[in-house]
């Protein structure tokens, strides 16, 4: 990112009216680079997000050795090098902001005789890579990382990477899917035992891409995932759906203006992945999924959504893992309702792009909303409709940028925000998309 800041303003508009076609799944194009990476022949691969955290990733695993091409719009074409058969990269492998892009690519190499050096932007560089590092070291890596756990690291993968038995001390599909993917090039068998079940893309793709894995649900609602070592991966297609955490911007947008009408086509159902439907739908929300139906391996609906009064609700602890990217817009949603809204449970919002909590908290009370974080709690007191009227930080973090021009556009005055260039990350063409619906951004 090499230009200045770009302040954005949003401001209240006429109703927001259209069809929303966000781009595809960010989870899913980076986990489609990764396994084509490792698959032997070609993969392509449909709909992928054109944004920087899969660019990035991209980048980074061209320089492993894999061959990468766009064919066409949002077509991409993947060689691989089949489990384990990274090259050596000279220079560090740089992943922006892409903290998915990192910790997934850092598994992968785990299980590689290859030492690389990896590093990010001053988000990434602020994130903890400790909770990665130490289960690949068990495996046999080895880590030189500077004392506080972070950015930049050099890793050198195992030449004979040990099978483990792994249960992840904190809710995480990157931390989950970092072992896995080393576990790739592992004799034997590497289980993952999740106490809640988070997103499961990369078990998913890895069953379609050939390998051989299991996933036991546990009865405390948790997962047990085994993968069996050292299979040849086979290059599929993949049709990347609409990204779910994408469309919750222009979609919690659309519940806020008054009159709105919005319908998003093809958006991801995965229920490890809807939370925030569920939540927005107990707030009094009429989200209607049209045509549910299958594409690529995964549900997809298309959802038709029209503007509502919300009221407050409790969103429990249990809930997070399947929304953990959506409470900066839950947030604001829950500044327009009519009551308080009380989010439990999101400890791991502060180690996001951003310490998004505090950042929310931020976005919500600069904006005139009464908001208080309470240990690792987020109580937000709706009134209707806010003030506005404030200049948001964003923090490198796109997500809270997104969220608050969805509040400029419902509140009294306009919102602007220090930087929209984050936006790109995971949403390319995100203002252009919102002005089509008709909000006013400057
Ligand atoms: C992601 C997992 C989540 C999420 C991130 C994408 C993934 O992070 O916040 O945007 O693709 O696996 P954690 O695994 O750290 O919760």
């Amino acid at each position: 990112m090499h230009t200045g800041p770009v302040p954005l303003t949003a401001c209240r508009n006429g109703p927001l009216a259209g069809r929303a076609r966000v781009p595809g799944d960010k989870s899913i194009s980076i986990r489609a680079l990764l396994l084509g990476a490792f698959a032997v022949g070609e993969t392509r691969i449909a709909g992928m997000l054109e944004g920087e955290d899969v660019l990035s990733t991209a980048g980074a695993l061209r320089r492993l050795g894999a061959h990468i091409a766009q064919t066409g719009e949002r077509q991409w074409q993947v060689r691989g090098v089949g489990v384990g058969g990274f090259a050596e990269p000279r220079g560090a492998l740089d992943f922006g902001n892409s903290g998915t892009g990192c910790r997934l690519a850092l598994g992968a190499v785990a299980g590689c005789p290859i030492t690389a050096t990896f590093d990010g932007d001053a988000s990434l560089r602020s994130r903890p890579m400790r909770r990665v590092l130490e289960p690949l070291e068990r495996m046999g890596a080895r880590a030189l990382v500077s004392a506080d756990g972070r950015l930049p690291l050099t890793l050198a993968g195992a030449r004979d990477p040990i099978p483990i038995v792994f249960k992840p001390p904190v809710p995480s599909a990157q931390l989950k899917s970092a072992i896995l993917l080393a576990g790739l090039s592992a004799p034997g068998e590497t289980v993952v035992i999740e106490a809640e079940a988070t997103r499961d893309h990369t078990e998913k793709m890895l069953a379609y891409f050939g390998a051989d894995v299991q996933v036991d649900r546990l009865d405390n609602g948790g997962r047990r995932i085994t993968l069996a070592g050292q299979p040849e991966l086979a290059p599929r297609p993949i049709v990347v759906p609409a990204d779910p955490s994408s469309a919750a911007f222009p979609l919690v947008a659309a519940l806020l203006v008054p009159r709105s009408e919005v319908v998003f086509p093809g958006v991801m159902m995965n229920p490890l992945r809807t939370g925030l439907l569920t939540t927005l739908g107990e707030m009094g929300a009429a989200i209607e999924p049209l045509e549910r139906r299958n594409e690529g391996g995964e549900e997809v609906a298309d959802l038709r959504v029209r503007a509502a009064t919300l009221r407050g609700v409790e969103v429990p602890a249990s809930r997070a893992p399947s929304m953990i990217d959506e409470y900066p817009v839950l947030a604001v949603a829950a500044a327009f309702a009519e009551g308080v809204t009380v989010m439990r449970g999101l400890k791991e919002l502060r180690v996001k792009e951003s310490d998004r909590l505090a950042a929310t908290a931020a976005l919500l009370r600069g904006n005139g909303v009464t908001v208080e974080v309470e240990g690792d709690d987020l109580i937000v007191q709706g009134n209707g409709r806010p003030a506005g009227g404030g200049l948001v930080a964003t923090h490198m973090d796109h997500r809270i940028a997104m969220a608050a021009i969805v509040l400029g556009l419902g509140s009294e005055r306009p919102v602007q925000i220090d930087d929209g260039r984050f936006i790109a990350t995971s949403f390319p063409g995100f203002v252009e998309l919102m002005r089509s619906l008709g909000a006013q951004l400057s």
